[in-house]
């Protein structure tokens, strides 16, 4: 199933998560070749940082919980990666993030130069010049993020969009009118606590996390719903996306692309031509086309 997607053709409409799989071009690759249109990279940082403790990550059956900590080598220390990249025969998102709109400035500028055919701008981490309070919670945080890397790179930027939000609709428009091409969403949701009643102590050693997984599609379907109603850039649109019916459902709120990250744990990493091949039979047997269904769930919005 083809798409274009800002101007590059992609083989099928389904985007690997940030942070699920890594930099590695080998396992990149390997979810290309299994039927993702586009692998994102995990979001890459402006200096080396470890990342939480263990332990990061819990199954809980229906999703997950994670305190991974955004761990990264830092945008200049990758090489390796780079240069395994270079030679790919897939397109690529790269995810960074950054502690101000400065560092945002940097990082972009950095990784935009290394041939990523889009960057994604990792919106839901702390804003040291504000009390570290998330960019994404505010629209004038997420415009002036937005705004100053649309100034520096020229490949276009995708915004990724935390369901923290009180009204996320508003943050998506703040990101359009900033000129980001596209916005992705959502990120994990919460944060989540899970306490060890023998021990009486929260599991993570971090103690919070974010929750990902079917557990929170709920909240993934209506973020993108609202965030279809406010702006008309393409939604990347994920959050729990397990099945074929699941991609099927966030394309009628309004997604054009589908984002599979924790159900890579759950169905491996065959998932992407499974869901695929889901979405195609579920098509193929209501007569229709993904044009036709996306945002139908807004019929009666308009
Ligand atoms: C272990 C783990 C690490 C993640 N790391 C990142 C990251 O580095 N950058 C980012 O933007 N999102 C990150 N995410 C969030 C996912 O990209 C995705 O937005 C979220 O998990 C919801 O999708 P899902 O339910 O399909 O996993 C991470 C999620 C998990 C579970």
């Amino acid at each position: 199933m083809q798409t274009n997607f800002l101007g590059t053709p992609l083989r099928t409409p389904l985007v690997l998560a940030s942070g699920v799989l890594g930099n590695n071009k080998a396992i990149l690759e390997r979810v290309w070749e299994n039927g993702c249109g586009l692998p994102t990279m995990k979001s890459i940082g402006p200096a080396p940082r470890d990342g939480h403790n263990n332990p990061t990550v819990i199954d809980l059956g229906q999703g997950m919980i994670n305190a991974v900590g955004l761990p990264t080598p830092g945008y200049l220390n990758m090489d390796a990666e780079w240069h395994e990249l270079n030679g790919r025969k897939f397109p690529i998102n790269a995810s960074i993030y950054g502690g101000s709109v400065a560092e945002f400035v940097q990082v972009a500028q950095f990784v935009a130069a290394q041939g990523p055919e889009f960057i994604e701008l990792n919106i839901s981490c702390p804003n040291s010049d504000k009390h570290g309070m998330l960019f994404g919670v505010n629209p004038d945080s997420a415009y002036a993020v937005v705004a100053a890397v649309k100034a520096v790179v020229d490949i276009p930027v995708i915004a990724k969009l935390t369901p923290a939000a009180p009204d996320i609709a508003a943050i998506a428009k703040a990101c359009e009118d900033a000129g980001a091409d596209a916005i992705c969403a959502i990120n994990t949701a919460g944060p989540g606590m899970i306490i060890d009643i023998e021990s009486r102590m929260p599991v993570l050693d971090f103690k919070k996390g974010g929750l990902s997984g079917p557990m929170i599609k709920p909240i993934a379907v209506r973020c993108v719903y609202d965030i279809y109603n406010a702006v008309s850039i393409p939604i990347i649109g994920l959050g729990g996306i397990t099945t074929g019916e699941d991609a099927i459902e966030i394309i009628m709120a309004g997604a054009s692309l589908v984002g599979v990250g924790t159900a890579v744990r759950y169905r491996g990493i065959t998932v992407f031509n499974r869901i695929n091949k889901e979405i195609d039979a579920w098509l193929c047997d209501h007569n229709t086309t993904m044009d036709e269904i996306r945002g139908a769930a807004h019929r009666e919005d308009k």
